[in-house]
């Protein structure tokens, strides 16, 4: 059973919200002068989800008339708290010249209107949406891409932070990167795999940009601090907990190890350290790959100090040593057998309170915020009669909800919940398909219609009893 008043620190109200990103729910795609992003040009150019699947509509949460509408949905369900992404090529349409005006002033609008809802705003600069040119010259994998992010920054925070406290750099480096392999698997006609553990084939790559993300944050940071401006600055990573299958050899084992290494310490250490993880340094290094990374670089990220840690938690990823893998690196995320699974994976919600003990344990224990946390289940999310029963969703929220309770009983210092996505959107590379949102959308009418889930979650954030037995 949850109710607000145990799970609030006594700095500051918890944060109970609902996240979203720019690209998936904004539509507009040339609107107000807006640049061109690398998923107008995945998703409309070359129609890699499909045809007719894309952002240029989306749930047209960029149009004020419905975005008003939305907002009262959410204050209606008691959000105090919303975490939503701005567009850089909106922002900055080309990447590095002028910022747009009517961009700056849409975004400063739908602040207030949030705050006039009584919904506190969580700004994500940078949730995938590379400005196409800057994608053209290397993206992440250029180290210039430092520079580029450090200016956007800059200009984000000189004309919002009178009215945004809390800010999200970039969204999970990690996941990106499989999307974009998986784009680029596309693009040759293949139906592409989606690895989250990156393959060996792009282990420095990957590495090589999640150096460069690190560092333009480092940047960012740095810049807002010598500004003086207030508020709280960090990164929503996606921490996957590596668990190998029942059969497991010692192999599987150390492979499991070493992806835990590329997926959460990477970023971890780096943060809370000042180092990158030795084993997987070595990994890389043992496969002749240049990493493109400088001796002080993971020190530098270090010192950047972030104000808290941005956790999106869906799933723990099962890993293997791939059969007849070449020596060294080696790793394969699947699903065992009879596991019950959602879209991300593997519903484990004790895997969410057992990542919260890690970083409480060996990470010092940093201020968390729940960046994202959520589920889709195929075929729950039909609409009969005006209702949707999405009681898999529903019971998922209240079960990680909990996780996270009882880890906050141990001493995990978390601050806030954001639950991916107060809406059903657009799923990246896998199109409209499969849902995530506490509200259903029609994707021909924009209707909206609160799900079971919307009302069992507004019970949770107005401390009223709630057991999964509350899902039916
Ligand atoms: C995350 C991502 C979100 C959303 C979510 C649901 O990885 O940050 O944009 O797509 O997954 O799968």
């Amino acid at each position: 059973m949850f109710g607000t008043a145990s799970a609030e620190p006594a700095e500051e109200p918890f944060r109970w919200g609902a996240a979203s990103a720019a690209y998936q729910v904004e539509g507009g795609a040339s609107a107000e002068g807006k640049g061109r992003s690398i998923w107008d040009h995945y998703l409309d150019d070359l129609s890699l989800a499909g045809p007719g699947m894309s952002g240029a509509v989306a749930i047209n949460f960029y149009d004020r008339a419905q975005y008003l509408q939305d907002i009262a949905l959410m204050k209606e369900m008691g959000l105090t708290s919303y975490r939503f992404s701005i567009s850089w090529p909106r922002i900055i349409p080309d990447g590095l010249g002028p910022a747009n005006p009517a961009a700056i002033a849409h975004y400063r609008r739908f602040i207030a209107d949030l705050k006039a809802a009584g919904i506190r705003p969580m700004l994500t600069l940078y949730h995938w949406d590379m400005p196409l040119s800057l994608a053209k010259a290397g993206g992440w994998e250029n180290r210039e891409s430092v520079a580029w992010f450090r200016h956007y920054a800059d200009v984000v925070f000189d004309n919002f932070h009178d009215e945004v406290d809390l800010y999200v750099l970039v969204n999970e480096p990690l996941v990106e990167r499989a999307m974009k392999q998986l784009a680029e698997q596309r693009m040759t006609g293949a139906p592409g795999e989606f690895a989250i553990v990156p393959p060996a084939s792009d282990l420095a790559g990957s590495l090589r940009t999640f150096n460069h993300l690190l560092l333009a944050s480092a940047a960012a940071k740095q810049s807002f601090d010598a500004k003086g401006y207030k508020g709280r600055v960090g990164l929503a990573v996606p921490l996957f907990p590596t668990l190998t299958g029942p059969d497991a050899t010692p192999a599987d084992r150390e492979a499991a190890t070493l992806a835990d290494g590329v997926m959460n310490r990477w970023f971890l250490d780096a943060m809370y350290k000042g180092r990158y993880p030795a084993d997987v340094l070595a990994a890389a290094t043992a496969m002749g790959s240049d990493l493109g990374i400088r001796p002080d670089d993971a020190a530098t990220i270090g010192a950047a100090r972030f104000d808290y840690l941005g956790i999106n938690f869906y799933a723990p990823l099962f890993i293997r040593r791939p059969a007849g893998a070449a020596p060294g690196y080696a790793a394969q995320m699947f699903l065992p057998e009879g596991t019950y699974a959602a879209y991300n994976g593997a519903v484990r919600p004790d895997q969410f309170r057992a990542l919260l003990d890690r970083i409480r344990v060996d990470y010092g224990n940093p201020p968390v915020f729940i960046t994202e946390n959520g589920a889709g289940f195929p075929g729950e999310d039909e609409l009969v009669d005006g209702a949707v029963n999405d009681t898999q969703r529903c019971r998922y929220l209240v079960d990680h909800i909990g996780a996270m309770k009882a880890a906050m009983d141990d001493g995990s210092d978390v601050r806030g919940y954001h639950v991916w996505s107060s809406h059903d959107n657009l799923e990246w590379l896998f199109g409209y398909g499969s849902r995530f949102g506490m509200i259903h959308v029609d994707f021909d009418t924009q209707a909206r219609t609160p799900k079971l889930s919307a009302r069992v979650y507004s019970d949770i954030v107005k401390g009223k009893p709630v057991t999964a037995a509350s899902c039916g």
